[in-house]
């Protein structure tokens, strides 16, 4: 199928969506938005794919919500079609999805790469929410996801000043899980995608949501969906493969059953 705003490859269990709008610097309009979501959720419900990598340009994961789409809305415009609301769906999808960001993520770009499950840099990133400069705040998440990785003290210096961080601030922050050098993003974020959808994509879903549920849910209440999920994991067949290979001193090969 082809898509005006992205390229979407698959290679084995993984999945690769590009975000392609080089002119505006991968600004994030509402056909970005509904494609992204739509192969999203369609890769989700395809049990071949293991692992979703979201990416954009050497210069640009995305700066921002796009401007020019948004300035001459009114409120009832935006509040009427819930602006952004889309992007909650990404957020729903239960494949491992990892954000490959070279270049800006700004605004909602900081955003979007917030809302997959982490963040892999290249040493060129730059992230921010200069939504303040433009007289709004976030609106995809930024306040609260942003807030959560890093604390109240780095969330508010960059809400209220609109400035950027470099990879090595956002590493040390805690909104960025590893730094590589520009010229191996790629080629690392695929290994590591690789290796996730290697694993077992039922008990892979079950991680991620039991991760997903300490930002959700008081600690007894995480700690209970943690274990009645590592209990089910013994209901899968995977469980019985992957314990059998490490006794066996063998490779696992999981069937995602
Ligand atoms: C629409 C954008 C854009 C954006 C860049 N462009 N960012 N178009 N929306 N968010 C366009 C420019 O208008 C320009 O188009 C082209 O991309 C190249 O950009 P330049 O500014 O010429 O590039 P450069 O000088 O290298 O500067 C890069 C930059 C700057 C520092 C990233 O583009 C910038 O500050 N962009 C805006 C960043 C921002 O404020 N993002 C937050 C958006 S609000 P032309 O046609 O002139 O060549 C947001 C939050 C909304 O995301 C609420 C929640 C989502």
């Amino acid at each position: 199928t082809d898509y005006n705003t992205i390229l979407v490859e698959r290679d084995g269990r993984t999945a690769t969506i590009t975000i392609n709008r080089p002119k505006a610097l991968n600004a994030l309009n509402s056909e970005v938005m509904t494609e992204v979501v739509t192969v999203a959720e369609e890769l989700d419900r395809d049990s071949g794919i293991g692992a979703i990598v979201i990416t954009g340009s050497a210069k640009a994961f995305a700066a921002g919500a796009d401007i020019k789409e948004m300035s001459d809305k009114t409120f009832s415009e935006v509040h009427n079609q819930n602006l952004f609301a889309g992007w909650d769906r990404l957020a729903k999808v239960r494949t491992p999805v990892i954000a490959a960001v070279a270049g800006y993520a700004l605004g909602g770009g900081c955003e979007l790469a917030m809302l997959c499950d982490f963040i892999i840099a290249a040493d060129t990133a730059k992230f921010g929410q200069p939504e303040i400069t433009l007289g709004v705040i976030p609106g995809m998440g930024g306040s609260q996801r942003l807030t959560r990785a890093v604390g109240k003290a780095k969330a508010m210096d960059l809400v209220l000043t609109g400035r950027m961080m470099d990879a090595e601030e956002a590493e040390r922050s805690g909104i960025v899980a590893r730094v590589v050098p520009a010229a191996e993003l790629l080629q690392v974020v695929k290994e590591v995608a690789g290796t996730i959808a290697g694993m077992s994509l039922p008990v892979a879903m079950m991680a991620k949501e039991a991760v997903n549920a300490a930002f959700e849910t008081p600690l007894a209440e995480g700690l209970r969906l943690e274990r009645r999920s590592f209990h089910a994991a013994f209901a899968t067949d995977d469980q019985k493969e992957g314990m059998a290979a490490f006794l066996g001193k063998r490779p696992a090969t999981f069937s995602n059953s």
